[in-house]
């Protein structure tokens, strides 16, 4: 009795570990999708006569009902989404059902089911992306003129202007959008009638499946076909990608929200209060970004992981592949759309992202090219001239746009005779409006990137 019980106990576990179906389910569309293009290709085909193909389809669109309403109850025993579909149908339709499985194995069938959901992804991320991309170059267009201090090691560098410095994360995201979609046409290829690594000698058609299921064309090789998940490691390198840029602008967004910088003010919709202090507004919403890119990069550590050393062809170890895979879809289409919503409905606070750019002497490098330019010095000694006026400004406790033409040309003998137009070349926004070669910080350029994107957006 007790020994029995233990068994019964082992079964049920060793069912539950086995089995897919309660991730899998996720699949259900693609799965009788994927059937019914096959059925009637068996019909075309002579394999099946068309009396079983109608049954099967109508069969099948019933459980595809039954799943939409709910009223479909999974199972553990099923293992996954294509037993689960399956069996359901020959208890709905009878023999005919049994049939549906010709000329096919759940090999190529997860494959294929897979490959749909992935294609179908790459297609929807991939407008999603875009509309972030829109998102960032309609603000970037209302700033072509608003100064900023440019960074590098999060130290004031160059005054650039807020708009360029959208249109820095506009190109992010493109390059996100044009990876999606070279995975895409690398990846539209059907697996269907691969069967379980070898292909078959039922004669079937595969390039009406691939038709049917709206793929370019077959994969060329059902031993790679059933054995590859590269597709999948793609879309989770892509969406790891889109997210670690996700997860960079959420950094500025919280630094640029806080205290000590006010550049900007979050939409009160997308920041939350403490339980604590009254005072406060937490940047909750990109900090969540910020974190989620955690989980994302895992699911594509974890994908590698499995596939390193699996043999050909299939194994049962590539059941794995699915649960990363959902999750990270399911975080980036939520991800890239809250983005866009916090980047719409933020308050850019102009005044204090210019007055930022008074510290730092922004606009030293300007000296030292004025002088390489109009004096013919050596960089390296305009180097040094230029570190003087800025010691100087730091003595008279000003910035460096600020010195007048007497301050400038007392810091330092080789300059005791500068042009008096030096004045009009430390100004913060002529050091910004001179920035004007190819891919540039100066308004006229960062028009034309706006330009080159909004043909691109069309
Ligand atoms: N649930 C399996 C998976 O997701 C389907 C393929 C099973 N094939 C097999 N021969 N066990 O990978």
């Amino acid at each position: 009795m007790k020994e029995q019980i233990l068994k019964n106990t082992n079964a049920k576990l060793l069912d539950e570990f086995n089995a897919s179906v309660m991730f899998d389910k996720e699949l259900y569309d693609q799965d009788i999708r994927g059937s019914i293009a096959h059925s009637t290709m068996l019909r075309d085909q002579g394999i099946i006569t068309s009396k079983d193909h109608e049954e099967i389809e109508l069969g099948l669109l019933q459980v595809k009902a039954e799943i939409e309403s709910g009223e479909f109850i999974f199972k553990i025993e099923h293992e996954d989404i294509h037993m689960a579909v399956e069996s359901r149908l020959t208890e709905i339709i009878g023999e005919a059902g049994k049939r549906l499985h010709t000329a096919r194995s759940r090999n190529d069938q997860v494959a294929s089911d897979f490959r749909l959901y992935v294609k179908e992804k790459n297609i929807s991320i991939m407008e999603q992306v875009k509309i972030l991309v829109n998102t960032f170059v309609d603000l970037a267009s209302k700033h072509t003129e608003t100064l900023i201090p440019g960074m590098t090691h999060l130290q004031h560098a160059q005054p650039i202007n807020f708009g360029y410095h959208m249109l820095a994360y506009a190109n992010m995201f493109k390059r996100d959008y044009e990876r999606f979609e070279s995975s895409y046409k690398r990846n539209d290829v059907s697996a269907l009638g691969s069967a379980a690594l070898a292909g078959t000698p039922h004669n079937i058609d595969r390039f009406k499946t691939s038709d049917l299921l709206g793929f370019s064309k077959p994969t060329s090789c059902a031993l790679d076909t059933v054995s590859d998940r590269d597709f999948a490691l793609e879309i989770l390198f892509n969406i790891s990608t889109a997210m670690m840029h996700i997860s960079r602008i959420s950094e500025e967004l919280i630094l640029w929200s806080s205290y000590e910088f006010q550049f900007l003010r979050m939409s009160d919709e997308y920041a939350t209060t403490s339980s604590i202090m009254p005072q406060k507004k937490n940047p909750d919403v990109p900090e969540l970004l910020r974190g989620k890119t955690g989980r994302v990069y895992g699911n594509l550590i974890s994908l590698f992981t499995v596939m390193k050393g699996l043999p050909l062809a299939y194994n049962k170890d590539t059941q794995e592949d699915k649960e990363g895979v959902f999750d990270s879809v399911k975080t980036i289409e939520i991800s890239l759309s809250i983005l866009s919503e916090v980047i719409k409905t933020m308050i850019v606070n102009v005044d204090n992202m210019e007055n930022a750019c008074k510290v730092g002497h922004l606009s030293a490098t300007d000296l030292a090219d004025y002088l390489v330019t109009k004096e013919n010095m050596p960089f390296r000694t305009a180097y040094y001239i230029t570190k003087d006026v800025v010691k100087k400004a730091n003595e008279l406790n000003k910035d460096m746009s600020e010195l007048n033409l007497e301050e400038i040309r007392s810091s330092n003998d080789e300059i005791k005779n500068i042009s008096e137009e030096i004045v009009m070349y430390l100004d913060l926004r002529a050091s910004m409006n001179a920035r004007t070669s190819f891919g540039g910080t100066s308004t006229k350029q960062t028009k034309v990137q706006i330009d080159e994107f909004k043909k691109w957006l069309i």
